[in-house]
């Protein structure tokens, strides 16, 4: 028998100490050189820019402790160009989950300083399947966009990824909420990853996104533009509608993701989040009766109605500074979530314009997508006239607000505080497109036109011949006023459900929707409709 000694044995064991050893620091290397990403030098040119690293923005959104890294040592296998040399574990993009107030998220987060955060294949694949985990699990995507775009070396492969990515996109929307936190370049095609997600957050000064270039732009149609005026926070949050929130600095952005994912259920199979508001006081209901002004024309702010109907300090608005005629956001009422579609009687006297009408549309589309009810409040003089309008399409994109209003299934909930004329009274969440429970308010006028248009139109030929033409024009005004311009027409065809004191808002509405949170409705099957786009 080939016994061996004691001193054998021992060396053994210490040899195999010192291999496992060897491993867990070679893991541990491995894992320290993936945690510097593109290395001291191109962090502190990140940094210099005011902005995070990719870690630090998953750090500051999920809850501490909650991450979990996935494919952490996935690298690019490609060697064009010296690309063989510049092989980083990550491949360019955080990935992975935690919590967000204990709730499920999937997070991405691209990293500028692995090549430009710049996208190939095995970085898209990681994207990719992160994605379709958070549509298995049911649990929203945050994405975190700074990169550079296709990468270039990777030539159709970059591509190629940019197109798994869109397809899971459209695939996973309406089943998934998708978030998009731009905090960097997004430029050329990548900008359509975020696009076709449901909400885009932007950050002042570090973010942009464009399709071409300044430079380009400039070579096709000789205009000059700079980074921040063609596709800056400012730029999208007020003229292209393209941002739906902006914080001053990336923790103001990711606090306003928060914020958002608060109201929003995981997934289309989840009721939206309760919140314990029952210890909030200070509503002080009487104030709604004097907001609405005697005169007809005289403007004022919506918001005034909303913030003081819904659960006090809970109200997220977004796109704020996009067609601001129509007011969009979540709020909730006795700790419900809900969607707030509002006029805004301060700007364009709350008409509807081709702006305001999509900007409504793809938010009561979410909110249905996503079983979040849907609150109106109306003071509308109907669309908005002119030749720009007309010519570029109010017909079609006035269509689309009809069409989210009708094909909604969600609770649907309408205020008529003042105006409700006409056409405009018909889309802004009316009866007539199946909405639950509408109210109005005592000032309401629920009619085809205003006053002074219809003696215009009806009276012509008796003001024309009239010796006093503006004292028959008032006395012609009074009488339509006092038989049209008021809910009661509507009200005895029922066609509102209640005319209620401006004070009584906040109970009818937490009492309308009640009932309706068992609401279910059945629609025919279809492949789905055709909106008109
Ligand atoms: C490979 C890239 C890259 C890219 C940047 N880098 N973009 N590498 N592919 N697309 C690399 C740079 O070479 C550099 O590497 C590092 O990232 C940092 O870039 P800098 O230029 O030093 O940074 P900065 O000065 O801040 O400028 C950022 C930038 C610029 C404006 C984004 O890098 C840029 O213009 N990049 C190209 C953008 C672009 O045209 N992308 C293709 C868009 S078309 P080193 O080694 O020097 O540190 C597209 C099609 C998608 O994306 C289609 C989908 C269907």
């Amino acid at each position: 028998m080939n016994m061996k000694s004691e001193l054998e044995r021992a060396d053994e064991m210490l040899s195999k100490e010192d291999s496992s050893q060897q491993k867990i620091n070679k893991l541990m290397k491995k894992r320290e050189e993936a945690l510097l990403g593109g290395g001291e030098e191109a962090i502190k040119k990140q940094l210099a820019k005011g902005k995070l690293t990719a870690r630090q923005r998953i750090d500051l959104l999920l809850d501490p402790g909650s991450f979990t890294e996935t494919n952490m040592f996935v690298r690019h296998n490609n060697r064009n160009f010296g690309l063989d040399k510049k092989k980083v574990y990550t491949d360019g993009v955080i990935t992975g989950f935690g919590q967000v107030n204990g709730k499920l998220i999937y997070v991405y987060s691209q990293d500028f300083t692995i090549l430009g955060g710049s996208l190939g294949e095995a970085h898209a694949k990681k994207i990719t399947q992160l994605m379709d985990q958070a549509v298995q699990n049911g649990a929203p995507v945050i994405g975190f966009n700074d990169s550079g775009g296709a990468r270039i070396q990777e030539g159709a492969n970059s591509l190629a990824g940019y197109g798994d990515i869109f397809i899971r996109n459209v695939r996973a929307s309406g089943i998934i909420p998708q978030i998009s936190c731009i905090v960097g370049p997004s430029a050329g095609g990548a900008v359509y990853s975020p696009a076709l997600t449901d909400f885009v957050v932007m950050t002042e000064d570090t973010s942009y996104m464009f399709v071409t270039g300044p430079t380009v732009v400039k070579s096709v149609t000789g205009e000059d533009a700079s980074f921040e005026e063609l596709g800056g926070a400012s730029t999208h949050s007020s003229l292209s509608g393209i941002a739906h929130l902006v914080g001053s600095d990336e923790i103001e952005s990711i606090e306003l993701i928060k914020a958002l994912l608060s109201y929003l259920p995981s997934n289309n199979l989840e009721d939206p989040p309760l919140k314990d508001t029952s210890t909030i006081n200070g509503y002080v209901l009487e104030e709604l009766n004097s907001i609405v002004p005697s005169d007809p024309q005289e403007p004022y702010d919506m918001r005034e109605i909303i913030l003081r109907v819904v659960d006090r300090g809970n109200f997220l608005e977004i796109q704020k500074k996009y067609a601001q005629n129509i007011i969009i956001g979540f709020g909730r009422l006795n700790g419900h979530p809900i969607g707030i579609v509002a006029n805004q009687p301060s700007i364009l006297a709350g008409a509807l314009d081709i702006n305001a009408s999509v900007k409504a549309a793809r938010f009561i589309r979410f909110c249905d997508a996503f079983n979040i009810p849907i609150v109106t409040f109306v003071d509308v003089p109907g669309f908005l006239p002119g030749l720009d309008q007309e010519h570029n399409g109010i017909i079609k994109h006035g269509a689309k607000l009809i069409f989210a209003y009708a094909e909604a299934t969600v609770p649907k909930l309408t205020v008529i505080t003042r105006k409700a004329y006409g056409g405009a009274y018909i889309v802004m969440g009316s009866k007539h497109l199946a909405n639950d429970m509408n109210f109005a308010w005592p000032s309401a006028e629920i009619a085809v036109m205003g006053a002074e248009g219809a003696v215009q139109i009806l009276f012509r030929r008796e003001l024309a011949a009239a010796e006093n033409q503006e004292d028959l024009m008032t006395h012609l005004k009074d009488e339509y006023a006092e038989e049209f311009n008021n809910p009661y027409l509507a009200a005895e065809k029922g066609y509102i459900d209640d005319v209620i004191l401006p004070c009584e808002t906040r109970h009818k509405l937490i009492a309308a929707l009640w009932p309706l949170l068992r609401k279910r409705e059945r629609r025919l099957n279809k492949k789905h409709g055709n909106v008109p786009l």
